[in-house]
């Protein structure tokens, strides 16, 4: 999580330049944000809990600076708290993305020998333990050190940058975290995420865990952290373009996004599936293939176990990645493990990886992000090719993932063309919902629930995890209480919250769930729930009826787009803000 941009290079006022680029990466955490240039002797900082500001600070005009947009973690969210962070001295400043796991007993020792702390982060230690590392030395090549030391004294997962305002250079390492490199004729840049350079350079060096870049005006060097050697850069071409970033007329990134779904899934059948070819080659191959994602990926390569098992009897294993650590131990070296994150930086997912690495699997990657950690790490990747997703919610990528896995079912069943055709028909399908007429009737049934504090969603088999998006995509940005659950379970528990006026979204597609997935409606209507029914055809028990067209096994990729919708429109109801909902961030990089 957290945004950082760093540049040192031609003095200019740099206030406008960092908080641009911030903009950029709010998505990654909006919680607070902060910037820093180096001056003649002093470091300046501007920083402020709540969301970017318009207006850049005044900040004097300076040939070094970076900035930070937070995700809390250690530390409530205050102006205090925003990084970046000031040593004692007042020489060096730090901006951090991750969790430092022993931060207190090095805090500890620090307080001990008598720094003295402004805010409750971890963060704030690395500005204390760079000073004392680095001391009075002043070059290059002892801050270089000082960073070394510290990054070794780290447990977890991070990535931080240092400026140092007497050698007047940045200083940054990583560990799974990500960070980015570039350059152009006026300077040097970082970030942790190409978005915020795409306006700067045209190629991009991505960081490996364990190399320290130094970063001046005129050169970027690399070294590896334990042994100290130089190492190469290897800059490849940023192909992400400001048009892609841009809202292009929408009034939120979430439906830009939601509406370009149709183009997403005509890309995969038209110029992707050689990659889908690949994976559905590897899969068959293995002895075992394991689908693994967190939150929206993670309902995908659920809706993926459902599609193998039905389209090409094949039985494929499942887990959400924060819990397969507890189930790796059956994995070996003929095992595939299927990675699925948008971002290609969750870290749930990369530590699951990791584990599967450790026993030897194949690791295939189904992930949006070009060159992200979970890209370099996989021995086979299948590009999503959705473009940038900005919004924090999820949406275009989920129906990439779920049409990939549906081709490669196709494929390995043997019947690709059939897939091919499901994909056309979605496209049609989703293009349907999002006419004018659709879109008014969404938000008609967006207007009868909008007041409701519950909302219930159910599916059965293809449609059990289309259920569980739709509830994820509802709640997190309407806060409107939503859960999805199968069908069947219903009378097992959650049907003692149903109550007069209970909205329930039913998704009845036309498949064998038809009839009993209705019976669960009726039961729900006897206790005074809404239904409003997702599905191709009307019926007696619906009191809402939502009509989606019969796309068979391609219904995972349609009828979510209704729940994605109504989400939208509640959001936009209820006043909220789409596109950044509260506590959340797009790129979830610490566990
Ligand atoms: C929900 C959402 C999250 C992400 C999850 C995994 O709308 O966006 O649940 O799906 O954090 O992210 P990725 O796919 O980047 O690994």
């Amino acid at each position: 999580m957290c945004g950082i941009i760093g540049f040192v290079g031609n003095e200019q006022p740099l206030g406008g330049m960092l908080i641009e680029g911030l903009r950029r990466l709010e998505y990654r955490g909006y919680d607070s944000w902060g910037v820093a240039v180096g001056q003649n002797g002093t470091i300046e900082v501007a920083k402020r809990a709540g969301r970017i500001v318009k207006e850049a600070p005044t900040l004097p005009s300076a040939s070094i600076g970076f900035g930070h947009t937070r995700w809390a973690t250690h530390g409530g969210v205050t102006d205090q708290n925003a990084h970046p962070h000031v040593d004692c001295s007042g020489r060096f400043a730090v901006i951090h993305n991750g969790i430092i796991e022993n931060f207190r007993k090095l805090r500890q020792q620090l307080l001990d020998a008598g720094h003295e702390f402004i805010s409750e982060t971890d963060s704030e230690v690395l500005a204390h333990l760079i000073e004392d590392s680095v001391g009075d030395r002043t070059d290059v090549t002892s801050v270089t050190e000082g960073v070394r030391t510290v990054f070794g004294m780290l447990r977890g997962l991070n990535a931080f940058i240092v400026l140092d305002n007497h050698s007047r250079h940045l200083f940054a390492v990583k560990n799974v975290s990500p960070l980015v490199l570039g350059h152009n004729d006026t300077g040097s840049y970082i970030a942790s995420d190409s978005l915020a350079l795409v306006e700067h350079v045209d190629d991009v060096h991505y960081m490996e865990d364990g190399q320290v870049a130094v970063i001046g005006p005129g050169e970027i060097r690399l070294y590896n952290h334990e042994s100290g050697d130089q190492l190469n850069l290897d800059w490849k071409p940023l192909t992400i373009t400001t048009g892609d970033t841009s809202l292009n007329g929408y009034p939120h990134f979430m439906i830009k996004e939601i509406s370009e779904q149709p183009d997403v899934i005509r890309r995969i059948v038209t110029d992707g599936i050689e990659p889908v070819r690949g994976l559905a080659e590897l899969i068959r191959e293995s002895y075992g293939t394991f689908l693994v994602g967190s939150g929206t990926s993670s309902y995908a390569a659920l809706s993926g176990s459902y599609l193998f098992s039905r389209i090409a009897r094949r039985h494929v294993n499942f887990n959400v990645g924060s819990e397969f650590k507890y189930q790796e131990h059956f994995l070996t070296d003929r095992s595939l493990v299927v990675a699925l994150s948008q971002s290609g930086e969750t870290a749930d997912v990369i530590e699951a990886v990791m584990a599967a690495k450790e026993r030897g699997a194949k690791i295939a990657a189904l992930v949006n992000v070009p060159g992200s950690t979970l890209d370099r790490m996989a021995d086979y990747s299948v590009h999503l090719n959705a473009g940038p997703e900005q919004c924090v919610l999820s949406t275009k990528a989920y129906v990439a993932k779920v049409a990939i896995l549906l081709l490669a079912a196709h494929i390995l069943n043997g019947s690709e063309h059939a897939g091919r055709e499901i994909l056309w028909q979605s496209v049609d399908g989703i293009e349907r919902l999002l006419s004018p007429i659709a879109s008014d009737h969404i938000r008609n049934v967006a207007s009868q629930i909008v007041d409701r504090d519950h909302c219930f969603i159910i599916g059965r088999g293809l449609s059990y995890p289309t259920a569980l998006e739709s509830a994820l995509k509802i709640k997190e940005v309407s806060y409107i209480h939503a859960e999805g659950f199968a069908g069947g379970e219903l009378k097992h528990g959650v049907i003692a919250l149903i109550d007069t006026g209970t909205p329930a979204i039913v998704f009845s597609p036309l498949d064998e769930t038809r009839d009993d997935i209705l019976s669960g409606a009726m039961e729900m209507k006897s206790r005074g729930a809404v239904i409003i029914g997702v599905s191709p055809e009307d019926d007696e028990v619906f009191d809402i009826h939502v009509p989606v067209a019969d796309v068979g096994d391609g219904s995972p990729i349609v009828n979510v787009v209704p729940a994605q919708l109504l989400g939208y429109q509640l959001a936009l109801m209820r006043n909220l803000d789409p596109d950044k909902p509260r506590n959340l961030a797009k790129s979830v990089t610490v566990k």
